[in-house]
């Protein structure tokens, strides 16, 4: 089937899979195998060498993950696709495969707990040179270019704050510096749905494909999508040998499944979530409310740009700061207090004490990541059931 004409829903529904290659079946299979059988000794030899096409080892492609790379490819407009067992796979199998001892990465001061800590202290260990600086202000990341700077990184929002940062305008600076410095964005909170940060300069995005793109709270996973030539040096050098950070077929079956609803779930989750974020905006009990859909944000220009829906995710801060939302937390009854996003559930969590617990509270408070702040991912019940919740969980002074 012919894809590129067709439109992004039909897409992922159908990117890469033709029924009448596989016995009709309406799913693709999902292969449930380590190793793959050669002729002879000559064609093992060829598939290893990469001189013939074809798998030979799961850990290194296999048809069902194989499938996937190609829709998630097809999706975020990449010439080719890398899916990994998670997210923290995805990133740690490209900055091992970009960097050596001496390089410099240059990452935006807000970021997911995890990849903060893999930069601060993991990459450190190996005498990566690491710079923090913030890219809302342009200037801090014309300062922090230099000789040995190899790889820039950020999010956008980013993960807790909602902070924005404008894509093309990072990349193009960074790549008139230098064209080879690889600009890396995490497009996790917004999926190739609302956002396409390759069509606005960057060299490579990743996922955590266990939020979004699964969709349902039941698996973990991750993507790199790019430039075919750094894909394949990141599956050969980075998943490979590296990490060895491989996503099982069953598990690439479940985000190929959830693919399937993808931009119906992000329009639905970004109207609930516009329609929560302005009546919070309205409540006694709330102080500031940070959704880049409202009016009153600061990156509401940048956002109505560079996305095409402001997303499911809203951080918040109540009156009274971190006794007030550990309370506020503590009286929720049919939202989730749980980390991770995306799902159909609307999950409520606290990032100082979970998932940006990795940062000292030093780093928080110069991260910008204050000890009052609540998230919350919008999941897909009624409105009206969620803000009812919100609404008895939260209390005016
Ligand atoms: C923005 C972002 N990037 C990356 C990750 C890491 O993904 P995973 O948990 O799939 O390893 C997360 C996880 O919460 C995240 O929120």
């Amino acid at each position: 089937m012919k894809s590129n004409s067709l439109s992004f829903a039909t897409r992922a529904i159908h990117s890469g899979y033709e029924p009448s290659e596989h016995e009709g079946a309406l799913n693709p299979p999902v292969y449930m195998t380590s190793t793959f059988c050669f002729d002879n000794v000559e064609q093992g030899a060829a598939r290893f060498a990469g001189e013939e096409p074809g798998h030979f080892y799961s850990r290194i492609s296999n048809p069902t993950q194989a499938l996937l790379e190609t829709r998630l490819a097809d999706l975020e407009e990449a010439e080719a696709g890398l899916v990994t067992a998670s997210g923290m796979g995805a990133i740690t199998a490209t900055m091992w495969t970009l960097l050596s001892p001496g390089d410099r990465v240059i990452a935006d001061k807000t970021l997911y707990g995890c990849t903060f800590a893999y930069l601060q202290h993991g990459l450190r260990k190996f005498g990566i040179d690491v710079v923090f600086v913030d890219f809302t202000d342009l200037s801090d990341v014309d300062n922090a270019l230099s000789e040995n700077a190899k790889v820039v990184y950020f999010e956008s929002p980013a993960n807790p704050n909602m902070r924005l940062i404008d894509i093309a305008a990072v990349a193009e600076r960074v790549h008139a510096y230098d064209k080879e410095i690889k600009v890396i964005v995490d497009n996790t909170y917004c999926t190739p749905v609302l956002q396409r940060p390759l069509s606005l300069g960057a060299d490579l995005v990743v996922h955590s494909a266990t939020k979004y793109l699964g969709g349902h709270g039941d698996l973990i996973a991750g993507a790199v999508l790019g430039q075919k030539s750094l894909v394949d040096r990141i599956r050969i050098e980075g998943l490979k040998d590296m990490t060895g950070a491989v996503v099982a077929p069953l598990t690439a079956f479940l985000v190929l499944r959830g693919l399937k609803t993808l931009e119906l779930r992000m329009k639905q989750h970004s109207l609930a979530a516009y329609e929560i974020a302005h009546r919070l905006e309205q409540h006694c009990a709330v102080e500031s409310v940070y959704y880049p859909g409202l009016k009153s944000n600061e990156f509401y220009e940048l956002a109505s740009r560079q996305m095409s829906g402001y997303g499911g995710m809203i951080a918040f801060e109540l009156k009274g700061g971190f006794d007030s939302a550990v309370k506020f937390m503590n009286r929720l009854d049919m939202i989730k207090r749980a980390v991770s996003l995306g799902d159909a559930e609307t999950l409520c969590q606290h990032p100082a004490s979970m998932t940006h617990a990795t940062y000292s509270n030093e780093e928080r408070s110069k991260h910008g990541i204050s000890e009052g702040l609540v998230r919350i991912s919008v999941g897909l019940e009624s409105i009206e059931d969620i803000y009812t919740d919100l609404v008895q969980a939260l209390q005016c002074s």
